[in-house]
């Protein structure tokens, strides 16, 4: 009976300190801003896996400065965080403070925009989308619906963004091939629903002569629509529309047939981000990129799906 108890006592021991370390990490999480419904539902979802795990989350919002996530990253290293959540703004100008982190032993794991560093070593892994993937599908659908000939105009997001410059690539790889279709006007809308109803304002003064929107996220494409409503014309038939994101007012928008289709990009990157973390904490060997599938949803499925939309 005694041999049993001392038994049960180590177990209960090992136990209860395997919980203690669970709760006793603590995680950096550098976060863009909010500048879009897409960003918001990471920030919830991150937030909320941190919690349901007993992890002691410091968030950082960066008010889209890349300056204020540098600042952050070394707020972390010095309270000796455990790991780090970046999401970057821009993709480059991450070397010098990674390497930082790296050398004092905490892992980075990059949510949701990918970085160009010299030294791939320098973060632990990436977690997110394949954000050139997503402006080939834009691009394949776009050029399907024009039947190959029409003028685009390009609403990008946030400059120096992977997300801006892949979906940008990925878009043009496709097109390319279709000298018919032609990006008569580009300029960026920030990612943001004010500034896209701005630039589309101003891409409808300059030139009326526009088949089709490629929006590189559903709330600039969301700003877009009001300004073209506003000119005059109906978005979604005289102005045909294609975003990314997939958030529930693009399905919205689809339902109302005012946005033709969007590309799904998956926000809710909380449990992947953390399994990834946790696992290099523990000193195991990770992935170095951790991708999200995605797919196109066109405007006749959107009424079918919206209801299940989790963001
Ligand atoms: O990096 C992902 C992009 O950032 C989303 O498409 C956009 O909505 C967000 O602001």
């Amino acid at each position: 009976m005694k041999k049993l108890s001392l038994w049960l006592c180590a177990i209960a021991l090992s136990f209860s300190s395997f919980v203690a370390f669970a709760k006793d990490l603590t995680i950096g999480f550098s976060q863009i801003g909010a500048e879009s419904s897409w960003r918001t539902a990471e920030t919830k979802s991150i937030k909320d896996e941190a919690e349901k795990r007993g992890i002691k989350l410091q968030f950082s919002d960066a008010q889209q400065k890349q300056e204020n996530q540098i600042k952050a990253i070394r707020s972390f290293i010095a309270q000796g965080v455990d790991g780090i959540i970046l999401a970057p703004v821009v993709q480059t100008g991450w070397e010098r403070v990674l390497k930082e982190a790296k050398k004092a032993g905490i892992p980075v794991v990059l949510v949701d925009r990918t970085i160009t560093v010299s030294d791939d070593s320098l973060y632990t892994s990436f977690v997110g989308s394949d954000l050139l993937f997503e402006g080939r599908m834009a691009g394949a659908w776009v050029v399907q619906d024009l039947e190959g000939y029409g003028n685009v105009v390009e609403l990008q997001g946030t400059p120096g963004a992977a997300a801006a410059l892949d979906r940008q690539k990925g878009f043009k790889d496709m097109i390319q091939y279709f000298p018919g279709i032609k990006i008569t006007q580009s300029q960026t809308g920030d990612f943001t629903r004010a500034k896209g109803k701005e630039v589309m304002e101003a891409f409808l003064k300059s030139d009326k002569n526009i088949d089709l929107l490629f929006s590189h996220n559903d709330d600039m494409a969301i700003g877009a629509i009001q300004a073209i409503k506003e000119a005059g014309l109906k978005p979604g038939k005289d102005i045909k529309i294609i975003s990314v994101d997939g958030v529930k007012d693009g399905f919205t928008a689809m339902v109302n047939g005012e946005l033709n289709a969007t590309v799904e990009c998956n926000p809710l990157l909380g449990p992947l981000a953390f399994d990834t973390l946790e696992q290099a904490i523990d000193g195991k060997k990770v992935a170095k990129v951790n991708t999200v599938r995605d797919r196109i949803i066109t405007q006749d499925e959107a009424a079918s799906l919206i209801d299940a939309r989790q963001y």
